[in-house]
Order: C-alpha cells, then structure tokens, then sequence
C-alpha cells in the first residue's frame, strides 16, 4: 500500500538547504526521496532542447507528461544522478539559466497538473522525504510531517554563491540576490500552488543554523509524531 507509507515534506524558497536536508533525512530514515525541483528543470531542459517555445504552455506541459527522466540513486555520500533520455543532466539541471527557466514553467497550471500523479508515485514504502514548494500544501497534503524551512535572501544568496563556486559556476553575489528575489516573487505570487506553509507545517529559520542542527530538530519532531 504506497498511499499507507509515510511523508515528511520538506518545503521553502530557493537556497534554504531543502536539498541537503532531505538527502540526509532519507539515508538516516533508509526511506525514498523526492526532488520535485529537479522535474520542473527537467521540463525547462526537455522544452528547450527540444526546440520548444517556453511560453507555449501547452507544448511544454506536453514534454512533461512525457518526460524521459530517470533518477538513479548513487552509493552511501554520492549524489542522485538524473538522465534524460538516457544521458546524465545532473550538472546541467542545476545551473542558474535552468533554475530560472524551470521557475517559469512552474508557474504554468497544466505543467503542474502533468507533474502531479507523477510526483504521489514516489511515495512508496517504507517512506518518502519529498522536497519542494508544494509538497505540504498540495501533492502531499494529509503528510504527517510537514517543515517549511527559511531564511533571508541574503544568507541564501551567499549559500548558493558558494555552492556555484564550488561546482566552478563564475556568477556575482549581488546577481545572484537579484535572482533569488525575482525567483521568490515567481514563487510566491503564481495562482496555482503558491510557495506558501501549509496550515500545520513547522517553520525553522535556518539563517543562524547549521545543517546538522536543522537535521537534528526535525528528526526530533519525526520522533514526536511518532510517541503514543
Ligand atoms: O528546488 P529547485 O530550485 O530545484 O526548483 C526549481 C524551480 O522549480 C523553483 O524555482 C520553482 O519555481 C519550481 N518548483 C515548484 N514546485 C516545486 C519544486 C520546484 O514550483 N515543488
């Protein structure tokens, strides 16, 4: 029975750690895990190099009914590998051009309707950690854990500017503020499934904290929900 297996859903805005957090949560718990940031930039990249007009709402929902993706889990501290029709786009999904493409088909109603079924599948036993910004709100809402992360613009900006430096992106600090907060706007203000808390997620601001200590408080809520 998947609908019987349990969620925690880990969501907020771009560069708040979402990412490593639910990587980790779903070693240490031995359960599935969702990135469904990672299938709206598989659309963006589908579209596109498909010669696919981005503004062409239907087109690009099309490519996501379709989406030829495979996740393909690495060894114990090895990275979620993603293919596309076969050939390894991890790299690509992640730059700054496909994150800000992908926030423009997500604000497209029928590309989210194509994602959905697709995205509840994962949910399989014995568990499923699922990261986005409508994972608590609308593709799992009756979870039992909900956490919504945050922080300011500021510290994710500089998170995600070291994060692009390490992987050997050159992209300005004060560029990439801009980028977050346009990409919050997008976020925030799309009529369908807004980035917003659910009514009974917990919020933890992450702007002082580390990741084990964010790791730490919601695997403590986990074994909260989980007393009799
Ligand atoms: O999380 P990530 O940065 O990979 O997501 C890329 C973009 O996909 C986000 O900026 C957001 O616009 C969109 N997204 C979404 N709903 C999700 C996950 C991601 O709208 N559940």
């Amino acid at each position: 029975m998947t609908d019987s297996a349990p969620v925690i859903t880990i969501d907020g805005p771009s560069g708040v750690g979402k990412g490593t957090l639910t990587v980790s949560l779903a070693r240490h718990l031995g359960w599935h895990l969702l990135d469904s940031g990672a299938l709206y930039r598989l659309t963006a990249l589908k579209a596109d190099s498909s010669g696919i007009d981005l503004a062409d709402e239907t087109a690009v929902a099309a490519a996501a009914r379709s989406l030829p993706a495979e996740f393909v889990t690495g060894a114990a501290n090895e990275p979620v590998r993603v293919l596309m029709d076969g050939q390894d786009v991890t790299e690509r999904l992640r730059t700054e051009a496909c994150g800000h493409m992908a926030s423009t088909v997500a604000a497209y109603p029928q590309v989210r309707e194509a994602l959905l079924q697709r995205q509840r599948d994962f949910r399989q036993a014995p568990g499923l950690v699922a990261d986005g910004r409508d994972m608590g709100t609308t593709v799992f809402p009756g979870a039992p854990l909900k956490i919504f992360l945050t922080a300011s613009a500021a510290v994710r900006a500089e998170r995600r500017y070291e994060q692009l430096k390490r992987q050997g992106e050159s992209v300005k600090l004060s560029h990439l503020l801009k980028e977050i907060e346009a990409r919050d706007a997008r976020d925030m203000g799309r009529s369908e499934s807004p980035l917003k808390p659910a009514e009974d997620a917990i919020q933890i601001d992450t702007s002082a904290l580390g990741i084990p200590e964010v790791f730490n408080l919601v695997i403590a809520h986990w074994q909260g929900k989980r007393l009799p």
